[in-house]
């Protein structure tokens, strides 16, 4: 099975803060970076590191053999990406002391990519191949319905969440990975409760795989066959930013490797942990090897967090 990703490439300017701004309020930053990042370019980079072959398709801008360069060298196919005219897309991203984060993206080339483009890359694929989509790039309902029709396995993280959801056909996505925000909105309920987001989302898309992450309360999944919660590995957090992007990629990567759900959702939740405890989303995926290594040490009794932490944690 070939994966296609077909996502945002952005170049994250990360910005370590204090306190986010309030309105009228100017702050120093404390640290600035710039980083390769996007919902697709992370979640492309993390399948691969994962061991999964991904195609990455989408569109830079001339500044954008940054992006492609660091796809190709995590081992990700880049010859799919096009370039436009407008620059890349970016993304504004401020990180709190606890690691939280808030951001602005700017679509750039991003929206670029056409009905004529999108026909073009899939014609590279063939029925049976996993199609990977987020909600960072244009024209993405008709990916859905071409991918669909190709009989490709439609795999769809609607982030961010927002106009154009509304436009996109979700009775054809096989796997529906998104948080609680995203699932409230689809599933129209205000309802807190995980269970009945769940049972929502499952009443009105019956076919379709859910993952409905929780944040620092873990995960759950759900199909027809079985339903399950899969808790976090405790991590000192520096920087969420791409830890949902890790969590994607990495359980993305297991399913289409064939194993089982219960064990790609847990090597997904440490991949995601490791991420955390770095700077950058792009740069805090971490290789196959460092995630089994770490599942095997706490399997055996090791701990995550220093012995202060782990009084603190429960
Ligand atoms: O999910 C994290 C990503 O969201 C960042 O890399 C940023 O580019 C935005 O797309």
């Amino acid at each position: 099975m070939k994966i296609l990703n077909l996502g945002s490439l952005n170049i994250d300017k990360i910005y370590s803060v204090e306190h986010y701004a309030a309105a009228g309020e100017t702050i120093p930053a404390k640290t600035y970076g710039e980083f390769c990042g996007g919902k697709g370019l992370n979640q492309s980079i993390a399948l691969a590191k994962a061991g999964a072959q991904v195609y990455h398709a989408g569109c830079v801008g001339p500044d954008g053999g940054i992006l492609s360069d660091t796809l190709a060298a995590a081992g990700v196919r880049t010859e799919l990406i096009r370039e436009s005219g407008r620059p890349s897309g970016h993304a504004v991203i401020h990180v709190d002391p606890e690691g939280q984060n808030k951001i602005t993206i700017f679509g750039g080339a991003n929206s670029d990519v056409t009905p004529a483009y999108i026909d073009s890359v899939l014609s590279h694929f063939e029925p049976g191949d996993m199609l990977l989509l987020q909600n960072e790039i244009s024209n993405v309902a008709y990916a859905i319905e071409q991918g669909s029709e190709k009989g490709m396995t439609v795999v769809f993280n609607p982030s961010p969440i927002g106009s154009g959801i509304g436009q996109c056909d979700l009775r054809k996505v096989d796997y529906l990975i998104l948080n609680e925000v995203e699932g409230r909105q689809l599933a129209d309920t205000d309802a807190e409760d995980a269970q009945i987001i769940l049972e929502r989302l499952r009443q009105k898309y019956p076919q379709t795989v859910l993952v409905l992450t929780l944040g620092s309360r873990g995960s759950c999944y759900v199909d027809g066959k079985e339903s399950f919660f899969q808790g976090i590995f405790p991590a000192k957090t520096v920087d969420t930013t791409g830890a949902g992007d890790t969590f994607t990629g990495y359980f993305l990567a297991g399913i289409a490797a064939g194993r089982p759900p219960r064990e790609t959702m847990e090597y997904a939740a440490m991949a995601s942990a490791i991420s955390v405890g770095r700077h950058g989303a792009a740069p805090g995926i971490p290789d196959f090897n460092e995630v089994c290594e770490e599942m095997e040490r706490v399997k055996a009794g090791g701990s995550r967090l220093p012995e202060q932490e782990r009084r603190e944690y429960k």
